[in-house]
């Protein structure tokens, strides 16, 4: 307990001070937790920023092995919300009070796609006079169609690293052109070089992954400085190759979703003031993760509002679950939440981290560049 205490008192952790954290017992997460709590309160205040997520469209050239959209399975309807249909559901957000959206989809680089995001970016600017943060999850794009985005009026992208260990990242991702380590740092870059608020985010409890390869992602997300962060557990797609892979022992799902929660907290401490969200997968382990994950540091959920008929085709993982506004149980969260002294605000909620600024970082970007 001692040397939790006394990791928590420095101002720069080593990579051991941070495994160590990530292996803590029952009564030093509790320590860990509060100091968490405290610094999100200290630094970003004690809302709880609602996101309207918007499935697109689940067409994905990628083959990530742990994906239930992965472009080998032939066993899901594929969907793209036609124009129309999306702008629809764009106003159907904004009208039902929601300041902050986020547009997410497979990876499909077509110039049919591309046209489609900038057409609902531009509606979504003119219907909320710019007044509404609008967040894109659409894979690795190249410079100029992310710039033609954000020009179009998207100020935040979401791109997982999934993890930052190469040798990991080619266990659960094919090693092809699609699959590029370093194209995939590289966009990270793209998007701060352009403007973008960034997110990234890693999956916890995947096989082959150790305490270091965890508290070196942490590392990972500190040196960029991201501005946002998704991270979630882990959690097997019966028709993909991963989950179908024989001899490999995972952690239970709630241990990894416990170790999710604790790599929360630690982020929190690290980066003090970033957006992170409290995401589907946690949530989809046990529905009262969410609000753990907000007790212990994220400030984010993202209630989903993709039209009923496509939801079910958006399946990642097996038994996904979903905030929404129908079943709702934002009700049942905003009460759960006021336990915890903590409120949900419909607001655009930048993270307080982002400044526009604020110098970007050449050296960090040659480095990972030249790998
Ligand atoms: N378990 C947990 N998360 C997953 N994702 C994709 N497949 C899975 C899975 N089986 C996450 C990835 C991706 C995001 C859209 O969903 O981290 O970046
Ligand atoms: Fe496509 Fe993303 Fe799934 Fe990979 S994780 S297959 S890129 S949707």
């Amino acid at each position: 307990m001692n040397v939790i205490k006394s990791i928590l008192q420095k101002n720069l952790f080593t990579l051991e001070d941070i495994v160590r954290l990530l292996q803590a017992d029952d009564e030093e997460k509790a320590i860990i937790f509060k100091k968490a709590y405290d610094i999100k309160e200290k630094y970003s205040g004690n809302k709880v920023w609602l996101r309207a997520l918007l499935e697109i469209a689940n067409i994905c050239k990628k083959n990530c092995y742990y994906c239930g959209i992965r472009k080998g399975n032939k066993h899901i309807h594929r969907y793209e919300i036609p124009l129309d249909e999306l702008k629809n559901s764009i106003c159907n957000a904004y009208t039902s009070g929601y300041n902050s959206l986020v547009l997410q989809s497979g990876e499909n680089t077509s110039e049919a796609f591309n046209d489609k995001i900038s057409s609902a970016l531009e509606y979504a600017s003119e219907l909320t006079q710019k007044s509404t943060g609008i967040t894109l999850s659409c894979g690795e794009q190249d410079e100029k169609t992310l710039q033609r985005w954000f020009d179009a009026g998207a100020e935040r992208y979401l791109l997982r690293i999934e993890t930052s260990n190469e040798e990991l990242y080619y266990k659960i991702h094919p090693r092809d052109k699609f699959h590029d380590f370093s194209e995939r740092t590289n966009c990270l870059f793209r998007l701060k070089k352009i403007g973008f608020q960034t997110g990234s985010g890693i999956m916890i409890g995947l096989p082959f992954q150790t305490d270091e390869d965890l508290a070196r992602d942490l590392i990972f997300m500190q040196e960029i400085d991201i501005d946002m962060c998704g991270m979630g557990p882990y959690i097997e797609h019966p028709q993909t190759p991963l989950a179908n892979q024989k001899d490999i022992k995972l952690p239970t799902l709630e241990q990894r979703a416990n170790k999710t929660l604790l790599m929360i907290a630690v982020l929190r401490i690290i980066m003090k003031d970033i957006n992170i969200a409290a995401t589907t997968a946690l949530h989809s382990i046990n529905s009262e993760n969410l609000v753990k994950a907000i007790y212990c540091g994220a400030n984010v959920i993202m209630p989903n509002l993709t039209p009923e008929k496509y939801k079910e085709n958006y399946f990642l993982y097996k038994n996904k679950q979903s905030v929404n506004k129908n079943n709702c149980n934002l009700a049942k969260l905003t009460n759960d939440l006021k336990i915890i002294n903590h409120i949900i605000d419909y607001g655009k909620g930048n993270p307080v981290h982002f400044k526009k600024t604020k110098p970007y970082k050449l050296n960090a970007y040659h480095k990972l560049e030249k790998r």
